[in-house]
Parts: C-alpha cells; sequence; structure tokens
C-alpha cells in the first residue's frame, strides 16, 4: 500500500510536471543583434508567431552590427551559468559551445519536422553536433553585394560597375559630381565585410578558399593578397569623413538618401530599402560586387539552444519548430533581405534581388563558386577571425603597406592556430 501510495504521488506529480511543465506555455529568452528597422521587422515575426501559440518571448537584444558585442555578452551570460534560451550563433562556432555540453538537443523536433529534406545537407551539417541538431537555421544571406542609388550615378553620368577598373571610374565621377561615392562604415567587421569581396573578386575563388577558409600562410602572404589589399586601400579615397565607426544602417541610409552612391554590404541592407518603401532595380539597384557574378559568399543564420529548465522546453521546442515553418520562412526572409533556407519555397512572394540569389545559390553551390563567409563567422573559428580581422582594420586605418599587411597576415594567422 505504501509503494502503491508512493508511485501515485510520483504519477500525479509527473503529469502535473508534464502539464505544466514540459507541455505547457513558458518562456523563451531569446539573444539576437537584430536592431536596425529591417531586422527589427523581421525577428518581430519570429515573436508573433511563438506568442500565438501561448508562448512569451523575453527579448535579449545586444546592439552591434555583425554580433561581435552579442557574442561578447553571451559568453558572460554563459560563464555566470545563466545563458538565455536561445542565442543568435553562426557557423563552426556552434561546435564549440556543442563542447560544452550546454545545448539542448533538438532531434526530436527535427525528426517531426523532417528536417533533414527540408534544408541543404551543408547547411544540416553545420547545424549538428556529433551528429545530433543543436541548431537552427534560419536564412541564407549573400554578402557580395554592392547596394547603388541610380539617381546618384545618372547625376553624375557614371554607370554601374561591373569590374574593379570601371568601380574606380565610377567614382571619380560621382566625386566630382559633388556625392559621396561609398558609403562607409568605419568598425572592423564592415571593413572586413568589404576585404572579403575583394578577396574574391580580385583573387577568384579558389584563392579565397586558401586564403580565408583553409588560412593557409602561403596565400596571405602573396603577390595576389597585396593586389587585394591595394583594391581594398584604394577605396578609402572615396569615403567621407564621417566613416570611422559608422552603423552599417546609416551608411545604408546614405545610399537610400542620396547622400552616397554605393555601399558593399550583405544582403541585410536590402531589408533597410524594404523598411524604407523602396522597390529594387527602380528606386536602387542590387548589383552583385564587381568580379562576383560568378560566386555566392553565404552567411546563414542559426538559433543555438541552451538547456532550459523543464516548464520552457515545449516554448524553446515550439520555436525550433517555427523557423523552419513556410510561413516565417517566407515572411521573415523579405524582410530581412535574405533567402529561405527551406528548400523548394515558391520563389512568387520574393524580389528580383532575391531570386537572383537564389538563382545563384543553386548554381554556385554545384560550380564550387558557394564560398563561406570569414567576417560573418562562416569559414573560420573565430581565433583566426579575429587575427585577419586586426591586421585588415589596421592596414585601412594606418599608413602600413600592403605588403607588410600580406607578411602581417599570416604571422597573425600563424599565431592563432
Ligand atoms: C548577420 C545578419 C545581420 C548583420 C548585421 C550579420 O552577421 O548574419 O543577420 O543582419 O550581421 O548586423
Amino acid at each position: 500500500m505504501k509503494f502503491l501510495k508512493g508511485a501515485l504521488i510520483v504519477l500525479v506529480a509527473c503529469m502535473f510536471f508534464f502539464c505544466e511543465g514540459a507541455g505547457g506555455p513558458g518562456e523563451v529568452e531569446v539573444l539576437h543583434w537584430w536592431t536596425s528597422g529591417g531586422e527589427a521587422a523581421a525577428v518581430a515575426v519570429l515573436k508573433e508567431m511563438l506568442e500565438e501559440e501561448g508562448h512569451t518571448w523575453k527579448d535579449f537584444a545586444v546592439a552591434g552590427g555583425g554580433g561581435d558585442q552579442a557574442m561578447t555578452v553571451l559568453k558572460s551570460r554563459a560563464v555566470a551559468g545563466n545563458p538565455p534560451a536561445a542565442a543568435q550563433v553562426k557557423g563552426p562556432q556552434i561546435q564549440l559551445w556543442g563542447d560544452e555540453g550546454v545545448l539542448t538537443n533538438l532531434d526530436d523536433v527535427a525528426q517531426a519536422e523532417k528536417w533533414d529534406e527540408l534544408v541543404p545537407k551543408v547547411v544540416a551539417d553545420i547545424m549538428k553536433y556529433q551528429g545530433h541538431w543543436v541548431a537552427v537555421p534560419v536564412n541564407v544571406h549573400r554578402i557580395n553585394w554592392m547596394w547603388c542609388n541610380p539617381e546618384v550615378f545618372k547625376k553624375a553620368g557614371a554607370k554601374i560597375p561591373t569590374t574593379w577598373a570601371e568601380f574606380e571610374d565610377a567614382c571619380k565621377k560621382i566625386q566630382a559630381a559633388g556625392m559621396i561615392p561609398v558609403a562607409w562604415g568605419g568598425q572592423p567587421w564592415q571593413e572586413a565585410t568589404v576585404f572579403e569581396i575583394i578577396v574574391a573578386g580580385v583573387g577568384g575563388t579558389d584563392f579565397y578558399k586558401k586564403a580565408l577558409v583553409d588560412a593557409d600562410p602561403a596565400a596571405l602572404n602573396s603577390p595576389t593578397m597585396v593586389e587585394v589589399l591595394k583594391t581594398f586601400k584604394m577605396i578609402k579615397q572615396y569615403t567621407d569623413p564621417g566613416a570611422p565607426g559608422r552603423d552599417w544602417n546609416l551608411a545604408t541610409a546614405m545610399v537610400i538618401k542620396g547622400e552616397a552612391g554605393m555601399q558593399f554590404m550583405g544582403d541585410w541592407a536590402k531589408g533597410e530599402f524594404t523598411a524604407a518603401g523602396k522597390v529594387p532595380n527602380t528606386d536602387y539597384v542590387a548589383a552583385v560586387a564587381p568580379g562576383t557574378s560568378k560566386q555566392f559568399i553565404f552567411n546563414i543564420d542559426s538559433f543555438i539552444m541552451f538547456k532550459v529548465q523543464a516548464k520552457n522546453e515545449a516554448a524553446q521546442k515550439a520555436m525550433a519548430r517555427l523557423i523552419l515553418q513556410p510561413k516565417f520562412q517566407e515572411v521573415f526572409n523579405i524582410n530581412k533581405g535574405s533567402i529561405p533556407v527551406r528548400m523548394g519555397m515558391p520563389e512568387g512572394p520574393f524580389d528580383a534581388p532575391a531570386r537572383l540569389a537564389m538563382k545563384d545559390f543553386s548554381e554556385t553551390s554545384k560550380t564550387g563558386g558557394l564560398i563561406p563567409s570569414m567576417a560573418h563567422e562562416m569559414a573560420v573559428m573565430p581565433a583566426i577571425r579575429g587575427a585577419i580581422m586586426d591586421v585588415v582594420t589596421n592596414f585601412y586605418n594606418s599608413d602600413l603597406s600592403a605588403e607588410d599587411a600580406a607578411a602581417q597576415l599570416a604571422d597573425a594567422v600563424k599565431a592563432a592556430k
């Protein structure tokens, strides 16, 4: 009797736990860095969908494009033993969090929703730790874009460039007409973004892979890298004195307002044009950056999920499930400027730049031109990225020669390996 009574208490307690705990409404604290107009509109969709299912979204937004600040904050919360339920973390870093043993296994959601059939294998592999799903991919961003204001080009009598020589010619004309050729955000991650576009555009795909994926010292300290660095530094004379420290979305606003001719930036910049009510190929032109039409530098946003109290498990898994649902993939990516990571989504609702990105994503995945972004944490471990970014930013903001910077790149990477 006594034994049975005990068992009953356990059973009732389990039922209570299941209803009020693991299965019921809960809260998800979500760390992200989506704070610009377009980004905020995009992430609001996820919040709404989660709330429609009765859960609570606790917003943990850490401002700072590229996410470096967000990663610092995440580490300190994790060290304090109090990580959020979900955090925007990308690429190889997911493995580092996996090593810590702090992530929620999402295999049950993945199996129920057939994630392995819904996303490309190359993406699924990034999201798994030791074969288990620990992260959910959100989207695919392309980095190698140049956002242009056609009015500025028209006033200057310039043409939208497809080569670096044409680019310089256009810059000279825009400058002579009294406008700023290039809207520049002087922050290390933004400088690294432009740098990697030039590594692809001047060095080509194989060179990009050797230099920024394999971090091969021979490629980093090479005549090709010297040429890349010179092209990169050439742009500086076509930027304005307000560039240092400028946020990326403020640089985008300069193009939107017609103060500047163009900006090199990933397609989250398109989210800003969309939020401002601008129409592609009318109010602005989304051009692939010079020399990179056969390349797709990819950047995939994803969320890792940390182990949470049982009462919040259902909410956390609901968030994971919702991210790959067609409705979210469509509305979020339209606002964000990216393309769906879920395969087989209809192209109809997407604009011309997104359709071009979809086509190029699929083509470059067959030709080898699909290459991971170094600046956006997809290519190398954080220590190597940091080493490359320090040299690139120091080179851009000092009188260091391209030859010395190339040598420093190789040395810095060797030390970081
Ligand atoms: C992220 C984007 C974000 C951008 C600017 C990138 O690293 O992948 O989602 O919009 O940084 O903050």
